[in-house]
């Protein structure tokens, strides 16, 4: 990798972003947990400043998979143009299977995995998250994409869990992770242990004999092969810790009340990626997660020295990796590129007439505001967005409103927004418009007065308007104070040396 690699967030389907720039065995370690065809819609959950959780739901993404034109085309350029093995698998497990939404998801599987071996480098590793809706029909194109000479484990995630008392089946507690090399020359970096728990657990797991020499120091005789038997002083074999092997049970799933959750549905531990990434990958290598959602793989390569790609295809999972990248590292985050998000006008109109919510999500980024609701269930109030800051050592957060608009606006707008402004008890309202705002709408705004933030804090508009050429160029709504980060942040990390792991909680 060149000395003046830039990190990269892509916005965008995989299939294309992987396809038009990522280059032919360049990555290192590929971390990917697509949508499990679990037939389910993901809402993001987001929670209020004062740490309670609020109702406001936004779509994250859908799991849902249908055979249709864009499934029978990636059909049949695997059949036709793409490996003989993987073409052989996906015929055979489509007259297994018909033309159902399982086979869609499969070929849009296959399609993908066939560019992550591309870009993978002969030393590199694959570790495939998925769960038992498809992960044995899963191993089998994974066999024919990466060879089933170079298939390593089948990594059983368990999570402690209250088991639930389901009617027709037991209750689902583990998730599967497929790992595979590129290559039989793909090793692992750094075998996982965790801490042994106490002397009594290593002696009863190693079967070992306790014996003390004459100074009273205890220790054990070890298998060192060929039937030699090595002493070995017991804290220092313990110091080494418990080797792990496929069955990962030490790694909780994140609770509602977990610190580093950021309510993005399906978001993993970081302690799970920690491992991973240690496990097959060195400082300095580069790591792919193509379906990042949150961002909890880029967050964890950049914690330990890595160079990272993260992809998704929502303007709210680029959002909020944002967020969380600046709100664990600051200052000392690696400088990072985001590509497909629009950078100017041009392409901000084109994304508004393609789809407007991803619009809504893209611009309230820009203007450092989440979004306020589930538009898809047209539970719209007035308020697209919402942003929170405080004044004062109350603790209390003051609230501030925002409205996104991409086609026409007038003083009416300005109104509403006024309106929405007192029936919300909010301090700030702001409109943000791609269109430039009128003369009217400026005088209605001005009208609006001013917040009087308390002490000596300078007050500002209670309402505001925003163009987004304005936000492009890098102006901010004017807060009394800078603003706080207005998702739910993550701890902040520090990026040293080997910190201490999170793992073994
Ligand atoms: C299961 S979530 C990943 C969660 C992630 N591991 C985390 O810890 O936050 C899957 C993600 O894949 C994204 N996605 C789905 N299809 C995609 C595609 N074709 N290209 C890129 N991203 C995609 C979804 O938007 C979603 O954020």
């Amino acid at each position: 990798m060149s000395a003046d690699w830039e990190n990269k967030l892509y916005f965008g389907d995989n299939l294309d972003i992987l396809r038009e720039h990522v280059a032919d065995e360049s990555v290192d370690l590929i971390y990917l947990d697509p949508p499990f065809n679990s037939k389910a819609t993901y809402n993001v959950l987001f929670r209020e400043k004062n740490g309670t959780a609020s109702h406001a739901q936004i779509t994250a993404f859908e799991d849902f998979w249908e055979w249709d034109e864009e499934a029978a085309r990636a059909f049949h350029e695997v059949v036709t143009r793409g490996p003989g093995k993987v073409a052989d698998v996906l015929q055979a497990l489509r007259g297994f299977l018909g033309s159902n939404d399982m086979m869609a998801y499969l070929t849009m599987m296959a399609i993908r995995l066939i560019e992550l071996h591309r870009v993978l480098k002969p030393s590199g590793c694959v570790y495939l998250h998925c769960d038992s809706v498809a992960s044995h029909y899963l191993k089998l194109v994974m066999d024919a994409v990466f060879g089933p000479r170079n298939f390593k484990n089948n990594i059983v995630w368990t999570y402690q869990k209250w088991g639930r008392v389901l009617k027709k089946a037991l209750g689902y507690e583990y998730q599967d992770i497929l790992f595979y090399g590129k290559s039989e020359n793909a090793e692992l970096i750094e075998y996982p242990t965790r801490a042994w728990e106490s002397k009594e657990e290593y002696v009863r797991i190693r079967k070992q004999k306790v014996r003390s020499d004459e100074d009273g120091r205890e220790y054990v005789l070890s298998d060192a092969g060929g039937g030699r038997r090595v002493k070995r002083f017991l804290d220092e074999a313990m110091e080494y810790g418990r080797p792990i092997g496929e069955v990962w049970d030490d790694i909780a799933s994140l609770t509602s009340s977990a610190k580093e959750r950021l309510s993005y549905p399906t978001q993993k531990p970081e302690a799970l990626l920690e491992r991973i990434i240690r496990a097959s990958s060195n400082e300095g290598d580069l790591v792919l997660d193509p379906f990042c959602g949150c961002g909890t793989t880029v967050v964890v390569a950049e914690r330990l020295h890595r160079l990272w790609i993260g992809i998704d295809i929502t303007h709210l999972a680029i959002g909020l990796m944002r967020h969380r990248l600046k709100g664990a590292f600051g200052s000392q985050l690696s400088p990072y590129d985001v590509i497909g998000d629009p950078k100017d006008l041009e392409s901000a109109r084109a994304l508004a007439d393609e789809n407007r919510f991803q619009f809504e999500w893209w611009a309230l980024g820009l203007a450092e505001a989440r979004p306020a609701h589930d538009k898809k269930k047209g539970a719209d109030r007035g308020i697209d967005g919402v942003m929170s800051f405080r004044d004062d050592d109350s603790g209390e957060y003051r609230r501030v409103i925002l409205q996104v608009k991409s086609g026409r606006v007038s003083s009416a707008h300005i109104r509403d927004l006024k309106g929405s402004l007192e029936r919300e008890k909010a301090q700030i309202a702001a409109l943000i418009t791609l269109q430039e705002p009128t003369s009217p709408m400026k005088r209605e705004a001005a009208d609006a007065g001013f917040y009087d933030p308390p002490g000596l804090l300078p007050p500002v508009p209670r309402l505001q308007i925003l163009t987004i050429e304005e936000l492009l160029s890098g102006k901010k709504l004017e807060l009394p104070i800078s603003r706080d980060e207005t998702f739910r942040k993550a701890p902040r990390q520090f990026k040293g040396k080997r910190q201490s792991s999170t793992l073994g909680r």
